[in-house]
Parts: C-alpha cells; structure tokens; sequence
C-alpha cells in the first residue's frame, strides 16, 4: 500500500470515534418534519395515543412529529403505506395487536406483514370495554348475553374491519356468548362511535382510550371491561370475570415501526425519543385518566418490541386458524 494510501486511511480511521464513520443520514436525524401513520381514522383510539405520542416524542427529537390518518381494511392499508415508504426513520407507523393477527388473517397482501418493518419500541396496552348505545335493554353484562342470545343477527356490532381490536374482541366475545351479531365495519371505531351514540350502533368493543369519557358522562351504556382486575379510570365497571364471562378478556398492545432498512441508528434514536415521551408526566396523566398507563421503558426498545410481536403472532395463528375466519 503507497504511503499517501495509508496516511488517507488512518487519517479516515481518525474521524470514526467523532461518528463521522457513520451514515451521514443517522447523524443529523431528524433534521425535518415525521409523519407517524395511523392505520385508522382520526378521533378512534390509535389515533388518540399516537397524538399524545407524537407530540411528547416531537419535543424530544426538536422536530415536528405529525401525525398522518390512513384507515381501511382493519389497517392494513395504512401498514402498507408505511411498509412501501422510503426507509429514512421520517415515515412511521403506530399500530396494535393488528400487527399479529394480519399476517395469519390476511392472506394475500401486496407488502410483507412481518418483514416490511422494523420495530422502534412497544408503547402501551390498553384495556377493552363492551359498550352499547344508551337505549340498549339491558343494565349488566349477564342481561346483556341474554339479549345477544335472544336477538343475534338482528343487533348490529361495529368494528374497524377485519383484524382491528375491535375485530377480534368481537370474535371472543360472539365465541363466548356462542351467538353470532351483524358486524358493521367502519375506517375506525371514531366514526364508529358516533353511530353508538346516535344509537344507530347496537354495541361495540372498544379500546378504553375511546370510551372512558362517553361512558362516565352517561352517553354510552358499559357492561364489562375486558381485564382481570378493575381500572382506577372506570372504578365502577365490572371485570368480565366478575360478571360471568372469564374467558373474555384482552389487552390492545401498540407500538412503533419503521420501514425495513431504516438505519439502526435512526430507529435507536426514534427509541429513545418514545422512551423519554413514555417518562413524559402530562402524558402518563393523560394516559391514566383514559385507562392506559405506558409500557415498563425496557419493552420500548426495538429488540424488546421485535420479540414480543413475533411471539404474538405465534400465538394468534392457531387461534384464527382453527376459527377458519380470513380477510381475504
Ligand atoms: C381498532 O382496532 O378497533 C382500532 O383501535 C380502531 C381505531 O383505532 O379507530
């Protein structure tokens, strides 16, 4: 090796501990505006903690963090959007247990469910509530059953399509009562909702995140939450063991991803920036009061994520296997 070739490579060598080995693009991220995608319809409950995420995460990073809403086909058509979009951290994607039912569910979808991302961090679970429009002729869940039972096809059950929570909490809970319902599919259980309230909706199982302020005012009708114990922001709600359904619970966990191929680096420092929004006290505060709290910090992490979403998606696939229920 000539010796103008090797004083050119130690002085490069020289420059790596200042980082400036690294991918220009890692280094000065974020240096402009982020869009988190919501695969479902403003004013629903993804919609809701990507907000207060978006907002907290924006203060961390110094740069704006927008959030983008693109609903339909239980989600999947945001995920698409951000599975296809340019792998540069600035394209991100806020989804839910959706995330380990549509690989199984969905069949043939025009990006990879699983390989298309990278994970950044879970970043909540959020309990479920069976909520019914205001006239609904029953007071508890167990008269609740009975009218299921009695009326079937002709109550209507909303859900935002085909592997949204809303979704598979309507598959355990028609699985647990044995009776079927017409399902109804909205961009999102926001606009979903608002047929609740006009009482045009029957019931519907939703994430707390959108329910707990109809149900303390009295527009909605609760029978049960769908955790083992009692939620502090719905002290007077029953847990489904409580009031006689065991088997109907779930949780609604989410977290944050990026295109495949984004840089290591991008998505550690997009990690960080939820972790430090996850610490965030107006957040938590918000949080609590619509019955969720965030993740343990060490679960917001991409290693962490990839591995609880991965075992998610294992476990589900029995389940909608044996059920025989595809999208497509
Ligand atoms: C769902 O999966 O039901 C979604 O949470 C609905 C939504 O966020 O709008």
């Amino acid at each position: 090796m000539s010796r103008f070739a090797r004083r050119a490579l130690f002085a490069l060598a020289a420059l790596v501990p200042f980082g400036l080995g690294r991918p220009a693009a890692a280094d000065s991220f974020p240096s402009r505006t982020i869009t988190v995608v919501v695969p479902f319809a403003a004013g629903g409950p993804t919609d809701t903690v990507t907000r207060l995420v978006a907002e907290s995460m924006g203060r961390d990073l110094g740069q704006t963090v927008v959030v983008e809403n693109a609903g339909g086909a239980g989600g999947t058509i945001g995920a698409q959007r951000v599975a296809q979009a340019k792998p540069d951290g600035y394209t991100l994607l806020l989804h839910h247990i959706g995330m380990a039912t549509t690989p199984t569910l969905y069949r043939r979808l025009a990006y990879d469910p699983v390989g298309g991302f990278e994970t950044i961090g879970l970043v909540t679970e959020v309990p479920m509530t069976l909520i019914a429009k205001k006239d609904f002729p029953a007071t508890t869940l167990a008269e609740a059953v009975k009218v299921i039972r009695r009326d079937q096809e002709k109550l209507n059950y909303a859900n935002a399509g085909i592997g949204a929570a809303s979704h598979l909490c309507g598959l355990l809970l028609m699985k647990a009562v044995d009776a079927p319902m017409t399902t109804v599919p909205f961009r999102g259980t926001g606009p979903a909702m608002q047929e609740v309230l006009a009482g045009r909706i029957d019931l519907m199982c939703d994430q707390t995140t959108n329910t707990t302020e109809q149900i303390n005012s009295g527009a909605v009708k609760v029978f049960t939450v769908t955790t083992p114990e009692r939620l502090p922001a719905l002290p007077n709600v029953p847990t489904s063991t409580e009031a006689g359904l065991p088997e109907f619970q779930v949780g609604i966990w989410h977290g944050l991803y990026a295109p495949k191929g984004t840089p290591a680096e991008v998505t550690a420092r997009l990690s960080q920036a939820l972790q430090v929004a996850l610490r965030d006290p107006k957040l938590i505060a918000r949080f609590a009061e619509l019955g969720t709290t965030p993740v343990a910090q060490e679960m917001a992490t991409p290693a962490a994520h990839r591995k609880f979403w991965l075992a998610d998606i294992a476990k589900w696939k029995p389940i909608i296997q044996a059920a025989g229920q595809y999208a497509d």
